[in-house]
């Protein structure tokens, strides 16, 4: 049965380790954040279908990315009727965050809810990746899964669907996720490792079994809650990254801040070439984003609990309804 309107959310998320080799087949570590997107879908009475995301607005089907990727998801969620979709985000674009899948997925939510149909989480995240294809060229999917679910996931992209695997975190984790003032497009770094790859394969192939390695040992030291090998490991996930081409001057002086202001360790977070880093605290983030702050670079602290959140809970201070 449908409703008048449809509500969704999607969760934002760093990956702790294994991002581009995850595009690759490799597994990699992401965990959900308290941020995320909102989206509202309700019916018009006649069309076209309408998306508005803050004070952007765009019709479906027209000729920006945008107006394209909505459509895709009116197409997935086989929405025929002319709807209107108020959505909107609390997450920084273009910065490795998953701002694009947390929408993606809360609108795919929000469209099936108004048509009255329950879908699983990996039937949304396999939707919602229709919107990323178009912004993103080839994506792995773990920006959709981990947007659609929360919590701490292993993922492995395979041919036969994903391989994923919901993590219990032993002890919190108290990221700082500090912004280099640098927007960055997922799509051209992943072309440009690409390019990279084919010209140097065997190169491109030992650093990804590395990060496998890396990613591996960050399971085993979440599961253990043994933070100060998970920093090593992040700072590790850096050095390979970087080898990759995938760093700049100031994801490695954000970095360098955190440990100086005594990160465990700390790494870029998504596509890179840019974006956000993230650095894990032993206990307070707060000397971190003091250090960043100083330096000029705006940043904000993301407690990882333990147990892994439902998506419907809620979250407490916040309320998650569209404003
Ligand atoms: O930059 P983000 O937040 O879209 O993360 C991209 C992660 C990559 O591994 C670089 C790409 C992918 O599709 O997995």
């Amino acid at each position: 049965m449908g409703k008048e309107r449809g509500h969704g959310r999607g969760f934002g998320k760093v990956i702790l380790l294994g991002e581009h080799s995850v595009v690759y087949g490799h597994p990699a570590l992401a965990v959900g954040l308290d941020r995320g997107a909102l989206a509202e879908a309700t019916h018009l009475d006649d069309g076209p279908s309408q998306l508005s995301i803050g004070s952007w607005s765009t019709e479906a089907d027209s000729e920006s990315d945008l107006g394209l990727a909505f459509a895709a998801l009116l197409r997935e969620t086989a929405t025929t009727r002319a709807v209107h979709v108020r959505a909107q985000t609390d997450l920084l674009a273009s910065a490795g965050l998953g701002c694009s899948a947390a929408l993606a997925v809360a609108i795919t939510r929000a469209l099936l809810s108004l048509r009255g149909i329950e879908a699983t989480q990996a039937d949304i995240a396999a939707r919602a990746l229709a919107w990323e294809k178009v912004f993103h060229g080839n994506p792995s999917g773990i920006d959709t899964n981990i947007a659609t679910r929360g919590g701490c996931l292993l993922f492995e992209r395979a041919h036969d669907g994903p391989r994923i695997e919901a993590l219990p975190i032993r002890a919190p984790l108290h990221l700082a996720i500090g912004y280099t003032g640098q927007p960055a497009s997922t799509r051209a770094m992943v072309e440009g490792l690409a390019r990279l790859r084919a010209r140097k394969p065997e190169m491109v192939e030992k650093s990804f079994e590395d990060l496998s390695s890396l990613v591996g040992n960050a399971k085993l030291a979440l599961l253990a809650g043994d933070l100060v090998g998970l920093g090593q490991l992040l700072d590790l996930g850096q050095m390979l990254l970087s080898g990759l081409m995938l760093s700049t001057p100031e994801i490695e002086r954000v970095c360098k801040l955190a440990r100086d202001a005594g990160a465990l360790g700390a790494k870029l977070t998504g596509g890179g070439g840019g974006g956000c880093v993230i650095a894990l605290a032993e206990s307070s983030p707060e000397p971190i984003l003091d250090a960043w702050a100083q330096a000029g670079f705006s940043s904000f602290a993301a407690e990882i609990a333990p147990a892994t959140r439902p998506i419907d809970a809620g979250r407490e201070g916040k309320e998650w309804t569209l404003r």
